[in-house]
């Protein structure tokens, strides 16, 4: 389990112990955190999963897929540097303590 904060663009936050393995799409989704919709269910094909990620994951995250940089392409609200799409992203230890922000639209 990896503890992960999600903070929606109204400013609530939730703080979620994710599975090793579980994408942080779904571990949002799973639990109710408003801001996400994951409608491709995880596949790279939606970008309504789009997340801005915090220093902690942006050092430990690997780059971007060129299926994932495509769809950043298309997120709803602005892309931003640190823009990535939570289904693409797997929990792990290393990842403890990160931070995510969910932008105000996801579609
Ligand atoms: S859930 Fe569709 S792109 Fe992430």
């Amino acid at each position: 389990m990896t503890q992960i904060t999600f903070i929606e663009a109204h400013g609530g936050e939730t703080s979620l112990d994710v599975p090793d393995g579980w994408t942080l799409m779904q571990a949002a989704t799973a639990n109710g955190v408003d801001g996400i919709l994951g409608e491709c269910g995880g596949s790279c094909a939606c970008a309504t999963c789009h997340c801005y990620v915090d220093e902690l994951l942006m050092a430990v995250l690997p780059p971007p897929s060129d299926g994932e940089l495509g769809m950043l392409a298309n997120v709803a609200a602005q892309r931003q540097p640190n823009s990535r799409l939570a289904c693409q992203i797997k929990a792990s230890a290393a990842m403890a303590g990160a931070r995510v922000t969910l932008p105000e639209m996801q579609e």
